[in-house]
């Protein structure tokens, strides 16, 4: 076990782990930021996506000792209250069916637009690729994020 200093949604946290303790088990187990999804533990679902300096990471596949000097943002930090754009978006087009997937897929999605605030729909579709959704709502997300770009959705 070792202590690390990591910067969580703005805050300094502190937490005593194993170098190699995936950072979802961090957030979920020990920061209690329960929003981050679990969903295949090898990097090949998107559920568990969080930025990681502004790019879009799996969290399930990042060692808690490989982020001392960086910031992460998880969905509870997105928005004060739930309303980035890409949020305000989703509600919008009613996006979500089960919800699982989706927390993953706005994090994806907002550290998308932040790149590149008017990506075509194939930008859309290739940095969406590797989020799943079982329910299959990929043509609500994709109408959603080109609505929240058309909006000029890109705040973080
Ligand atoms: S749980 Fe991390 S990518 Fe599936
Ligand atoms: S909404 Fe059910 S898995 Fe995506």
């Amino acid at each position: 076990m070792a202590i690390y200093n990591i910067q969580v949604n703005g805050e300094r946290r502190q937490v005593d782990a194993d170098p190699d303790t995936p950072m979802l088990w961090v957030l979920r187990d020990t920061l209690d930021l329960k929003g981050t999804k679990f969903g295949c533990g090898i990097a090949q679902c998107g559920a568990c996506t969080v930025h990681l300096d502004g790019k879009a990471v799996r969290s399930c596949s990042l060692p808690v000792s490989s982020v001392a000097n960086a910031s992460i943002t998880t969905i509870e930090g997105l928005s004060e209250n739930g309303d980035h754009p890409v949020q305000q978006a989703w509600m919008e087009w009613d996006v979500p069916q089960c919800g699982y997937c989706q927390v993953g897929q706005i994090m994806t999605a907002s550290a998308l637009l932040a790149q590149n605030p008017k990506p075509t729909e194939t930008d859309i579709d290739q940095n969406m690729s590797g989020n799943i959704c079982r329910c299959g709502t990929y043509p609500r997300i994709k109408k959603a994020i080109l609505s929240a770009a058309e909006k000029g959705g890109s705040n973080e």
